[in-house]
């Protein structure tokens, strides 16, 4: 059973605000009666109307991607370029969580529940983004450590939890370096080594708290199991 609001909202037809407010204004049917108590309960056998249309509930849905190179983390994209949720079988009106650049390879998580979603992108969960970069030039001991005391991104200040330098290709002047970070702002990971003089010239995320991809092929994707979707939940703060 969930309180009504919150089932319009997630069936995606309006904010949960806008629901409480069509529920004041006697516009939500429940089995044939008008309801204007916010918080009644309902369950996904009830029938909801909202201004005369039936919502259909979906039920919850939660994938592990491995998103490929030149797909975007969206769920439309105006130049009508592949987005992500063309690469997973279902009719759920699932979203990506997060983003992760038309570049950028590795673990992305999508579903249809909003609360989940909450969950993984707050940065007070402390889910771990761990990525694989591939650095131009080689990476030293103070940038790394710079990296850790954080630097400044619009004037925040950000972190890497963890950063350690994996390889180096001194023929090449490459180096690749896993980096872990708990926030998920806009092209983070390459604006950080961008702010101590580095080019990111390729970016894998190898993992999301305890979703890792090394078992999927780029393109493929599984579903989380119920154990799965409850350690998340059990973060939640
Ligand atoms: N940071 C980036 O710069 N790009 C991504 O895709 C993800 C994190």
């Amino acid at each position: 059973m969930e309180r009504l609001q919150k089932v319009i909202a997630s069936a995606g037809v309006t904010s949960r605000r806008k629901a409480e407010e069509l529920i004041k204004e006697g516009k939500v049917q429940v089995n044939g009666k008008v309801v204007t108590e916010l918080g009644t309960k309902v369950n996904t056998t009830d029938e909801i109307l909202v201004n005369n249309k039936l919502i259909t509930i979906e039920d919850k849905e939660y994938y592990l991607l491995n998103k490929p190179r030149g797909v975007v983390t969206t769920t439309a994209d105006d130049k009508d370029r592949k987005i992500v949720t063309d690469l997973i079988n279902t009719k759920a009106r699932i979203y990506p969580i997060g983003r992760l650049d038309y570049d950028t390879t590795g673990a992305l998580l999508l579903t249809n529940d909003g609360d989940f979603a909450n969950i993984v992108m707050h940065p007070k969960s402390g889910i771990d983004k761990v990525y694989l970069a591939k650095l131009e030039g080689i990476i030293k001991g103070e940038q790394i450590n710079t990296l850790k005391k954080g630097v400044k991104l619009d004037n925040i200040l950000v972190k890497a939890s963890r950063v350690k330098l994996k390889k180096i290709n001194p023929e090449k002047n490459t180096c690749m370096v896993e980096i872990t970070i708990h926030e998920g702002k806009n092209h983070q990971v390459k604006r950080m080594f961008e702010a101590v003089g580095f080019h990111v010239e390729k970016l894998h995320r190898e993992r999301v708290g305890i979703f890792a991809v090394q078992d999927l092929k780029s393109g493929e994707y599984r579903k989380l199991s119920p154990k799965e979707v409850s350690i998340i939940y059990s973060l939640k703060k």
